[in-house]
């Protein structure tokens, strides 16, 4: 921690994150969806609390007590998780998506719990909203942050998303690089925005969550939205 790291440096201001998988229903009894633990965002949220923020946590189906003083709403669906971010980020400061939002649903949920019959099933699916662009399309957008969790092409695909989804940051990881991973405790970041990048190697999630949000902050500073 440094001078700019204490307590009450970010009230006033209203932080949004989102946090774990979402969880799209096939039928009554099944879904798809992916490992995210939703331990970096529930890290973050907990960092920007204790720097006096208010935080609005819109999380998918976690198994992890909400950090104290943040104001948490629980989704399933991306189209949830959608709806509660738009809502909550046209009053916000900072947007921050850490989610591991299923990137299809399928396109006609079954109303009763599909039998099994033939040798093969082919389900459609259809491409769900990008949350975190739509936040960033809005008319006064938040200070708005992405991550890009990638295999390979580390660099490369998270510039592709930084201007892609017109953010203003946005935070690789290399989730095949060991302690890296969705369920791991620790992970390291590199951050990436118009003109620059930083480098937060391997710790405790929730030391690269307060040094994730110290950077956001002082880039927020400098470019009030
Ligand atoms: N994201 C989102 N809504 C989606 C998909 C992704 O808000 N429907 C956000 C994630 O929360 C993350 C960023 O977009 O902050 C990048 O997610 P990622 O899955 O890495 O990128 P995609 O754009 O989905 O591309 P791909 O999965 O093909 O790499
Ligand atoms: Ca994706």
């Amino acid at each position: 921690f440094d001078a700019s790291d204490k307590v009450g440096s970010l009230s006033g201001q209203t932080w949004v994150i989102t946090a774990g998988p979402t969880r799209e229903p096939l039928d009554p009894v099944r879904f798809i969806s992916n490992h995210s633990s939703g331990k970096m965002g529930f890290a973050i949220a907990q960092a920007a609390k204790r720097l006096g923020a208010t935080v609005y946590l819109v999380c998918g189906p976690v198994k992890l007590p909400t950090p104290i003083g943040v104001e948490r709403i629980d989704v399933e669906t991306a189209i949830e998780m959608q709806e509660h971010s738009l809502r909550l980020a046209k009053t916000a400061e900072v947007f921050v998506a850490c989610a591991a939002v299923a990137d299809y649903r399928v396109a006609e949920i079954a109303s009763q719990k599909i039998k099994k019959s033939s040798e093969q099933l082919q389900l459609v699916l259809q491409k769900n909203p990008d949350i975190v662009a739509s936040v960033a399309a809005l008319n006064n957008a938040p200070f708005t942050v992405g991550f890009a969790a990638e295999t390979e092409n580390v660099e490369e695909y998270a510039l592709g998303k930084l201007h892609k989804k017109n953010l203003q940051m946005i935070c690789a990881n290399n989730v095949s690089a060991p302690g890296h991973g969705f369920n791991s405790d620790t992970n390291a970041l590199t951050l990436f925005w118009p003109g620059g990048s930083v480098s937060l190697p391997l710790t405790s999630k929730l030391n690269l969550a307060r040094q994730l949000v110290e950077q956001i902050s002082k880039k927020f500073k400098k470019s009030p939205q």
